[in-house]
């Protein structure tokens, strides 16, 4: 598993499944100048955490269990805090979150709590997987709580959606020309389905490559990391294709460690930025 908040360089609230938390390393050079930086499939949002500041950041993902826990973060910070703090590290707990996850209880619960259930299941789970089995090797300590408070000061910069991707693009329209998209969409093949609530289809991956037109035309850049499939080098042949390598860290033990292609497409060419922002 990757080594995530303890390191202050990428401050991310969860270690998301599948996340770029080691490419990020390799990604964030590879962005251009920008002054509106949208992560349209946010998940851990392991880009945003690590790279520095823009002048304004949009963040957005689809799934509203997620979602919630950002905006608890932002905005309930010191509630958020307080409970996570009195939740004692135990499988029981862990199984009735779990049950709560998968079939919401009839009582509403304030959203805080119920981002604190969805934080400390994926905490506690083997491989951080939402529906994941209970780990007894994941760190449940005090330390979770002033890492937290980093990920905080960079979430209060941002502004958090929960809309499909056409959809946001279409709110934050017209297209500026220092606007930049960083895509990371679900692979052409999902691992392991149930991981995913929100798999694409062919026609999803049709739209993206839709948008990454609309937003080349109106001067915008974009970079789209991408499983290395035939169909998507065809979606994107008119874009700058490169790869870069990263190691396997999902949840097949056999392949965990090995060293796999991840294919790269932006619309413009890369220049490898040393220090881009502060
Ligand atoms: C591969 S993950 C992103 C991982 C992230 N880059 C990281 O480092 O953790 C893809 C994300 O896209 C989201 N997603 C799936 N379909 C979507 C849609 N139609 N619009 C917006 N987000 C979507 C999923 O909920 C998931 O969080």
């Amino acid at each position: 598993m990757p080594v995530y908040n303890s390191k202050l360089d990428c401050p991310v609230v969860i270690p998301y499944y599948g996340g770029k938390y080691e490419l990020s390393r390799k990604l964030v050079p590879m962005l251009p100048p920008h002054v509106r930086y949208f992560e349209p499939f946010f998940g851990g949002g392991s880009m945003f955490f690590r790279k520095g500041l823009a002048s304004w950041n949009v963040l957005n993902d689809i799934d509203n269990d997620l979602i919630n826990l950002y905006i608890s973060i932002a905005e309930e910070y010191d509630k958020f805090i307080e409970y996570v703090s009195w939740l004692p590290r135990s499988r029981e707990l862990h199984e009735l979150y779990k049950k709560e996850f998968k079939k919401r209880p009839p009582y509403k619960i304030p959203d805080y709590k119920k981002a604190a259930h969805y934080f400390y299941i994926i905490r506690n789970s083997f491989n951080n997987v939402p529906l994941g089995t209970f780990s007894k090797d994941t760190y449940w300590g005090t330390s979770i709580i002033d890492e937290l408070r980093l990920s905080k000061n960079k979430l209060n910069r941002a502004t958090i959606e929960n809309l499909d991707f056409v959809k946001l693009v279409e709110r934050y329209s017209p297209i500026r020309e220092k606007d930049l998209f960083y895509f990371d969409p679900p692979y052409v093949v999902a691992e392991k389905k149930k991981y995913y609530r929100n798999n694409f289809n062919y026609e999803k991956h049709n739209q993206l490559a839709n948008v990454c037109n609309i937003i080349n035309d109106g001067g915008g850049k974009f970079l789209i990391s991408y499983d290395d499939k035939p169909e998507i080098r065809e979606f994107y042949k008119d874009f700058y294709l490169s790869t870069v390598d990263t190691k396997y860290m999902g949840a097949n033990p056999e392949h965990r460690g090995k060293v796999k292609s991840e294919l790269v497409i932006t619309n413009y060419k890369i220049k490898v930025q040393e220090e881009l922002f502060s």
